[in-house]
């Protein structure tokens, strides 16, 4: 006999992506710069992975560099690279003895060697985790991503491997990042702006969306719950009718 479910375990997502925004305006309130933003927006990271740790959601998947935000002043960005530097060096082990396979999405060939290394050695030390997948995206572009992998089937084409008909958005899937994890459910965008900005594009195309007010440093485990019973009261349709969907069919 199988155990009856914990009350609303059916609605959690299996996958939640994170637009970690509004760390420079949190900073601002202060009269603080960005960078102090950028520093208590790591405790968040922190309470985000627990977080999904306490509820068993098995992958979450963080913006937290994309491929624009190169453009930021110089002394912003050798900021951030310092802070994930020491956060890998802080965190990585912690991480792995709870069981989070940590891997980072994006274009790391642009980062300095010691940082792509350290970001190396941590995806290889946390493989064969399992209890929770955290993806980190970093120098990432939804657009880049879509590129990347239709430039990696063209070279199946190209070796014979697939026909050029046979191309279709099966074929292509495998090479997107993030392709050995369930879609995106739930993608949730903190500090009050309502857009994609280049994150993941093709994975979320039938996620939930929640956007919330609440600047990322002070993103917590009731902002967070409050995202999850947003997303459990959404009716996912798929392109189906409501009674459809009702009848389980
Ligand atoms: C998000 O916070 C963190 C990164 C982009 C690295 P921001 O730095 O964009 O914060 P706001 O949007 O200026 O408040
Ligand atoms: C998106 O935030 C990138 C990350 C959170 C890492 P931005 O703050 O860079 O987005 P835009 O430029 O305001 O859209
Ligand atoms: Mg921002």
């Amino acid at each position: 006999m199988t155990p009856p479910k914990t009350a609303g375990t059916e609605r959690l997502p299996r996958h939640v992506a994170i637009v970690m925004d509004g760390n420079g305006r949190w900073a601002r309130k202060r009269l603080r710069p960005r960078s102090f933003g950028h520093h208590a927006g790591q405790k968040a990271v922190r309470g985000a992975i627990e977080f999904c740790l306490r509820r068993d959601i098995p992958a979450l998947t963080l913006f937290a560099f994309s491929s624009e935000n190169w453009q930021r002043p110089p002394d912003e960005v050798s900021a951030l690279m310092e802070l994930f530097l020491k956060a890998l060096d802080r965190e990585v082990d912690e991480l792995h003895g709870y069981g989070v396979r940590i891997r980072f999405v994006g274009e790391l060939s642009a980062f300095a060697p010691a940082l792509a290394q350290r970001m190396q050695a941590a995806m290889d030390r946390t493989a064969a985790n399992t209890r929770l997948h955290l993806n980190i995206a970093v120098n990432y572009g939804g657009r880049w991503d879509i590129a990347q992998a239709a430039a990696r089937l063209a070279r199946a084409v190209q070796a014979g491997e697939i026909a050029a008909d046979a191309v279709d958005e099966h074929s292509l899937a495998p090479y997107l990042c993030l392709a050995d994890e369930p879609a995106v459910d739930l993608f949730i965008r903190t500090g009050g702006e309502q857009r994609v900005s280049n994150f993941l594009l093709w994975q979320i195309a039938y996620a939930e969306i929640h956007f919330s007010p609440v600047l990322w440093p002070d993103f917590d485990a009731a902002a967070f719950d409050q995202a999850l019973a947003d997303y459990a009261g959404r009716e996912r349709r798929f392109g189906k009718t409501s009674a459809q969907v009702a009848g389980g069919a």
